[in-house]
C-alpha cells in the first residue's frame, strides 16, 4: 500500500463504497464512521497490497473476484455478540418453549429456530442450551433444528468451531457454563460437542429470500437491523415473514424499534412480535 492511503476516504470515495456495501449488504454506513470504515477498508488494502481506495473498490466490483468480495463483507461487519444477550428475551423464549415445543411433534416436523445474522454462533448456542433446560435430555423427544446464517463467512466459521473466549461467556452463569461448555489449554470454551449438532451454520444474506422451503416456529433477528436504514429493514422482514409458520415469533434486537417501517407482525412487548394467524399478506405499520 502506498504511503498516502494512511488517509482516510474522501466524501466521494466513502459515498461510492456507502452504495456498493448498500447494494450487497443493505448496510448503511452514516457518514459519521468514515473514520470506522476507512480504517476497516485500509486492513483489506494492506492485506491485498492494494495501492487506492478506488482501485481496490473497482476490484471487488469485478466478476471472478468472489473470495476478495467476501474478504470485504467480513471487514466492514460489526460482529459483537455474547451468550444470553438481553435476559428477557430469553425468558420469553423459555416460557414459549414450555408452551409451544410439543406442536412440532404433533404436526410430525421438527421446531425450527432461526438465528438470523447469528455472527460467531453465541445465540444460536444460547437457543439450544435454553431449549435443553426446558425441554431436557434429547429434548424430551422433540426434533430440533436450529438454523444460524450471517453474511459474514469468517464468523460462520468461528461458529462451526463453537470455541468461545472468556467475554462471550461473562453474562452466562457459571453453573451452566460448567454444564455446556469445556476449557481448553488456550483458555476457549468449548462448545457441548452433542448439542452443537443440532445446529447448522449457512452464509446467508438477509436481503435475499431464505431458499430451501423450511418454515419457522420462532426467529431472532437482534442487533443487525442497526445498521440498515428503512427501505433495507422492510426488505428483512418481509423476507423473514414468508418463511415464518402463522403464530410463530420473531424477537429484535432491544433498541430496534420497528416503528415507521411496514411489517405484517403484529406486537406483543417491546421487540417481540408474533405473525398472526390468518396473517395479512398486505403489510402494515405499527409499533
Ligand atoms: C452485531 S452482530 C449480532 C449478532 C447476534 N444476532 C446478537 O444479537 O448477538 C450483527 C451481525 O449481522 C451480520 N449482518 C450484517 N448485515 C447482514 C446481512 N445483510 N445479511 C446477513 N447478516 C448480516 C453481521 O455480519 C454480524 O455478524
Amino acid at each position: 500500500m502506498n504511503a498516502r492511503m494512511e488517509r482516510d476516504l474522501n466524501r466521494e470515495e466513502f459515498q461510492r463504497y456507502h452504495d456498493v456495501i448498500y447494494k450487497i449488504a443493505g448496510i448503511h454506513y452514516p457518514t459519521e464512521k468514515l473514520a470506522l470504515l476507512s480504517n476497516r477498508i485500509r486492513k483489506r488494502l494492506r492485506a491485498t497490497s492494494t495501492p487506492s481506495f478506488d482501485i481496490y473498490l473497482a476490484r471487488i466490483q469485478q466478476a471472478g473476484e468472489a473470495v476478495e468480495q467476501q474478504a470485504f463483507l467480513d471487514s466492514i461487519t460489526t460482529n459483537e455478540t455474547y451468550f444470553f444477550r438481553c435476559q428477557r428475551h430469553w425468558d420469553f423464549f423459555k416460557t414459549w418453549i414450555a408452551q409451544r415445543a410439543a406442536d412440532a411433534t404433533k404436526r410430525r416436523e421438527p421446531l425450527r429456530i432461526w438465528s438470523a445474522a447469528a455472527s460467531t454462533g453465541a445465540e444460536a448456542f444460547t437457543i439450544l442450551i435454553v431449549l435443553h433446560q426446558v425441554l431436557g435430555t434429547g429434548f424430551g423427544g422433540v426434533q430440533v433444528e436450529v438454523l444460524g446464517t450471517d453474511l459474514s463467512s469468517q464468523v460462520l466459521e468461528e461458529a462451526r468451531r463453537g470455541a468461545f473466549r472468556a467475554y462471550a461467556l461473562a453474562q452466562t452463569p457459571p453453573p451452566i457454563v460448567k454444564q455446556y461448555f469445556t476449557k481448553n489449554d488456550k483458555d476457549d470454551f468449548l462448545f457441548d460437542r452433542t448439542l452443537a449438532r443440532c445446529v447448522t451454520f449457512q452464509r446467508h444474506n438477509l436481503m435475499e429470500p431464505l431458499l430451501g422451503g423450511r418454515m419457522f416456529d420462532f426467529v431472532f433477528l437482534r442487533n443487525v437491523m442497526i445498521y440498515f436504514d428503512g427501505p433495507s429493514r422492510e426488505r428483512v422482514l418481509r423476507h423473514m415473514h414468508a418463511v415464518m409458520r402463522p403464530g410463530s415469533h420473531l424477537i429484535v434486537g432491544e433498541s430496534e424499534s420497528l416503528l415507521s417501517v411496514k411489517h405484517s407482525f403484529q406486537y406483543v412487548k417491546p421487540s417481540i412480535f408474533v405473525k398472526p394467524t390468518g396473517a395479512p399478506t398486505a403489510p402494515r405499520v405499527t409499533a
